[in-house]
């Protein structure tokens, strides 16, 4: 079975005063979230729409899925401290709730509200392929690495980087095992579930993102969206 990992479990602090999670903002006339879990609902691949969020932000979250979404396919539940924590708990929801553990899992950012159709049935179909792949776009930047924040340590050759977007999607065996092997330690250091697959010397394809895949970080980030959202609908 295939499952949509929706993580909303952050609360967004990089957008500055705002009076909820950015996840809950609008967007164009809707909350950017109600957005992605639309991308994923409507699409008959899944099981089941599994949608993460703090806590105190449940309730809340289950009366804009019933507003939004006539579906009866999407679950709602808590989400983890690390954004890597969150998909663990997405993961527990599966191994508790259904037979099996080899089922693939489309892990993907809740402010990522322009993901493609094309994008998560590449996703679905690397899996089935590969075992594991990450959504990335080629870098249009060069990527300068400094180490101490002051002095360039290297620049890497343009050619070979890509900017990773989600979806990032895996067999939930395989993320689960590694995941449990993780120390507290290793866990605060690896902001990325791919990583956890290339340092284990596992193989992770690519899927080719797109770049109107933006991540709503910064407030400016917001005002971009709408603006795609606009282009979009022209
Ligand atoms: N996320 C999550 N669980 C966490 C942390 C983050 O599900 N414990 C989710 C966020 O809700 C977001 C996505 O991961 O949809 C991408 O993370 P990021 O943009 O860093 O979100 P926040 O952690 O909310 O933002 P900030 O770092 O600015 O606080």
């Amino acid at each position: 079975m295939n499952f949509a990992l929706i993580l909303a479990g952050g609360f967004g602090t990089r957008m500055g005063e705002t009076e909820k999670p950015k996840q809950f903002l609008t967007l164009g006339t809707k909350p950017i979230l109600i957005h992605t879990v639309e991308k994923f609902a409507f699409l008959p691949d899944f099981e089941k729409i599994i949608v993460l969020t703090p806590k105190e932000w449940i309730n809340y979250t289950n009366d804009l899925i019933k507003e939004y979404i006539p579906l009866d396919n999407v679950v709602v539940i808590e989400g983890g401290e690390l954004r890597i924590d969150t998909i663990n708990e997405g993961m527990e929801y599966i191994l508790n709730n259904y037979d099996g553990n080899n089922h693939i899992i489309v892990t993907h950012d809740a402010v990522r509200p322009f993901v493609s159709h094309r994008i998560i049935k590449d996703n679905i179909k690397q899996v089935e392929e590969v075992g594991a792949c990450d959504t990335v776009i080629p870098a249009t930047d060069t990527i300068v690495e400094s180490k101490n924040s002051e002095i360039i340590s290297s620049i890497p050759n343009r050619t070979y980087m890509y900017q990773g977007q989600t979806p990032q999607s895996f067999r939930l065996n395989e993320l689960k095992e590694l995941y449990d092997d993780l120390s507290e330690e290793d866990k605060l250091k690896l902001t990325d579930a791919c990583k956890i697959f290339v340092l284990n010397g596992r193989e992770v394809s690519l899927v080719k993102g797109d770049i109107s895949n933006i991540k709503i970080t910064y407030a400016y980030d917001l005002k971009v969206a709408n603006f795609i959202l606009e282009d979009n609908n022209d």
